[in-house]
């Protein structure tokens, strides 16, 4: 019998679920072949007790639709970062990537197929390179991969801000106020991008466009004749104005490779009354309904294809490599190339056109 071990790492994404059980589906029809799952991306592993479950297709059953992940997942610590804590009671990290690798032998895994953005994929490459079979499956609800054309997850969170701004509209429309709607996205804005242009909103302010604040004010005042009108602003949280950084949360928690963004909603409103604005402001953090519930059906279907690829290419020895979709195909792409670039709004991009055509402001 041969073993494959499936695992996710990082943020949770709609469609997580539909991955792991095109795997499990797809390794049925190889026979021979047990598909295992590790708890919390490489932590189940690494953890005494180690926690790994069996997915046979009880475990995966009608779990297409359902958001999140059976197998839970982690944005801290991983083989190379380990965590622990120092005698004089601060925290420090160990690598631990050789005993990784010894327990998946002693565990006699044939192959590892791991779930994550551009962190667990530089995970995974690092291990491809100290020998480990493993295969790369692009997760991101923000899309800042460049080697896909798009990932699952991203599409269901694109719909769900839409809404939001659609629902933001009625009210603002009715109380002739400006609403801004904080939406995830740490370095890339096409969460914000798309929902600005879905929805209609007057403003978009993205990562990687610094704001000047004059000029948000300037496309406001546009929208208002006489006191009467009303403004839509779909902010990243990522994003920052000209003369300052990104709004942050808290410090870095400990086996975290971020600090937390969060909270230009409530900077940009403060900032608007400062430079002027003379009309009322609300704001609205979706924050991580974003990332909750049930992935769209584009997503589901994306998510399958990519369980199925994955387990197609551990049949063929296709290590070192992560799945990728290049319309109309499913391919496979190194994994170093994968991790090369991140894939960025730029002014040239199709969609940032066509945001400018229909007049949004991007406060540049
Ligand atoms: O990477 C995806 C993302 O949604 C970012 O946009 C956001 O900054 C981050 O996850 C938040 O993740 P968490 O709060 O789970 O650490």
């Amino acid at each position: 019998m041969n073993r494959v071990l499936v695992m996710n790492g990082g943020g949770d994404a709609p469609g997580l679920n539909a991955v792991i059980r095109a795997i499990v589906k797809r390794a049925q029809l190889a026979k021979n072949w047990q598909v295992l799952g590790s708890i919390q991306a490489f932590n189940g592993i690494l953890r005494e007790p180690m926690e790994i479950v069996e997915l046979d297709e009880k475990a995966v059953a009608g779990i297409h639709y359902r958001g999140g992940t059976i197998l839970e997942t982690t944005n801290k610590g991983g083989p190379f970062n380990w965590p622990v804590k120092n005698n004089d009671g601060t925290w420090g990290s160990v690598d631990r990537s050789d005993d990784l690798i010894n327990r998946l032998k002693y565990l006699n895994i044939d192959a590892v197929i791991n779930l994550g953005g551009d962190g667990s994929q530089r995970i995974s490459h690092a291990l491809y390179k100290k020998g480990l079979n493993i295969i790369g499956v692009p997760k991101t609800i923000d899309n800042d991969l460049s080697a896909t054309d798009s990932t699952f997850g991203f599409q269901t969170a694109i719909q769900i801000a839409t809404e939001s701004v659609d629902k933001l509209v009625t009210t603002a429309a009715s109380h002739n106020r400006v609403f801004i709607l904080e939406v995830m996205g740490r370095d890339a804005g096409w969460i914000a991008l798309n929902a600005a242009v879905a929805g209609g909103a007057e403003i978009c302010l993205i990562p990687e466009i610094p704001y000047d604040i004059n000029k948000v004010l300037s496309a406001i005042e546009a929208r208002f004749h006489k006191d009467r009108g009303f403004a839509i602003i779909v902010v990243a949280e990522g994003a920052r104005p000209i003369d300052g950084n990104q709004h942050t949360i808290s410090e870095i928690e400990v086996g975290s490779a971020h600090v937390r963004l969060g909270g230009v909603a409530g900077k940009l409103s403060q900032d608007l009354k400062d430079a002027g604005c003379r009309y009322g402001i609300r704001e609205t953090v979706l924050g991580h309904i974003q990332r909750g519930g049930v992935p769209i059906a584009y997503d589901r279907v994306l998510a399958s294809q990519f369980g199925v690829k994955a387990f197609e290419m551990v049949l063929e020895q296709k290590f070192g490599r992560m799945v990728s979709y290049r319309h109309p195909r499913i391919i496979d792409v190194s994994l170093e190339e994968a991790i090369a670039e991140p894939n960025l709004v730029t002014l040239d991009t199709a969609l940032m056109k066509t945001a400018r055509g229909l007049g949004i402001s991007f406060g540049d």
